[in-house]
């Protein structure tokens, strides 16, 4: 049985969304943009406010185990994803982005002392990658949530459709790829763009034709960011390790040409690591993937120029500068003083940029 929600003081019933053996049933309440005061159970539920000002980006959250890595998720300095939310309440944000991979509990630990006996994709593993540190602060900050690969088809969906997907509930077969979809924050928009399912290299032209069909929904409008949990182009650890090609070629040869000028910048995650990439001719690529995970690529240098990126189908791609920040961290978007910085887990700034009017970044 769903509660009952209180919208701006009228009585609303929720609809389930989804319920399994009896065991779990989540509920769901769809608002207007414009609703200002939500409380179901007497717990008041965060809004949008009527002007947003301040958004933190956050992305790669769980605690991984695999085959191959054991991160130790019961240590706070391994696994400082509840350092990174608090610190990120610490700044009030009018909305939290978040750009996708909650769920990293995929095999059972070796050590059940360092890293815990839940995994698999039960509620309990999505519980203690996502809810149970993001408590505090779900009930603080309004979120959008991006999909990352890590819910994909063959990965977490099931947790993703019951709790985080912004689509009506489908039971019947996962959906490869979602829906676009715009969010206006006043003075910017963002799309959000579903990259779960493109594979890095290996690209098929029914999953190309598929990205292009999503992306075409995109519009000549006021400016954007364009949220996509793959980034389109990363540098990864080492130069020998096709530093040329590195990137998701996939999204390339779906829209990699077609950006509209309004798109000034791509904000990914997927790679473990704080990384800007300042792109000649086609949008700056953001990355904030130093969410929780085990991170990723920290032997680079901090800073290098004129990366060059080259595809097998001959598109080619220049970075002048590629920034890298390292260890654990997330990121704030001012919309009034446009600026982007990075912070670090213990919410000390690590690097902040100025944004031009149209939200592009300022190179000095
Ligand atoms: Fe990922």
């Amino acid at each position: 049985m769903c509660p009952i929600a209180y919208v701006d003081n009228k009585e609303v019933e929720m609809l389930s969304r989804s319920s399994i053996n009896n065991t779990e049933t989540v509920c769901e309440l769809i608002v207007e943009t414009n609703a200002q005061n939500i409380s179901i159970d007497n717990i008041k539920v965060p809004v949008l406010a009527e002007k947003i000002s301040k958004i933190a980006f956050i992305g790669d959250t769980g605690c991984r185990i695999n085959m191959l890595f054991q991160q130790e998720c019961n240590s706070v300095d391994s696994w400082p994803l509840k350092k990174n939310l608090d610190s990120i309440a610490f700044h009030k944000p009018d909305l939290i982005i978040h750009v996708g991979d909650y769920h990293y509990r995929q095999t059972k630990c070796r050590n059940t002392k360092k890293c815990g006996d839940i995994y698999g994709y039960s509620k309990e593993a999505w519980y203690a990658d996502w809810f149970e540190p993001a408590k505090d602060i779900l009930t603080q900050s309004p979120f959008l949530f991006v999909r990352g690969n890590h819910e994909s088809c063959n990965r977490a969906y099931e947790g993703w459709f019951r709790y985080l997907d912004s689509y009506p509930f489908s039971p019947q077969k996962c959906e490869d790829l979602i829906s676009s979809w715009f969010l206006d924050a006043g003075p910017m928009k963002f799309f959000i763009f579903d990259s779960s399912s493109g594979e890095e290299i290996f690209t098929t032209q029914s999953t190309v034709d598929a990205f292009e069909r999503q992306f075409d929904k995109l519009i000549q409008d006021k400016p954007t960011w364009f949220l996509t949990h793959k980034p389109l182009w990363r540098s990864p650890k080492k130069e020998f390790l096709t530093l040329k090609s590195h990137g998701n070629l996939t999204q390339i040869e779906a829209f990699g040409d077609k950006f509209p000028s309004n798109v000034t910048t791509i904000v990914s995650g997927h790679i473990h690591i704080a990384q800007i990439l300042l792109m000649d001719n086609v949008p700056d690529q953001i990355i904030v993937g130093n969410g929780g995970a085990l991170l990723h690529a920290q032997d680079q240098e901090p800073v290098y120029q004129n990366v060059e990126f080259n595809y097998p189908n001959s598109r080619n791609y220049l970075a002048h500068e590629v920034r890298n920040f390292f260890g654990f961290g997330f990121a704030i978007l001012g919309l009034d003083d446009h600026k982007f910085t990075f912070y670090n887990q213990d919410n000390k700034e690590m690097y902040s940029a100025n944004l031009t009017k149209d939200f592009k970044l300022k190179t000095n």
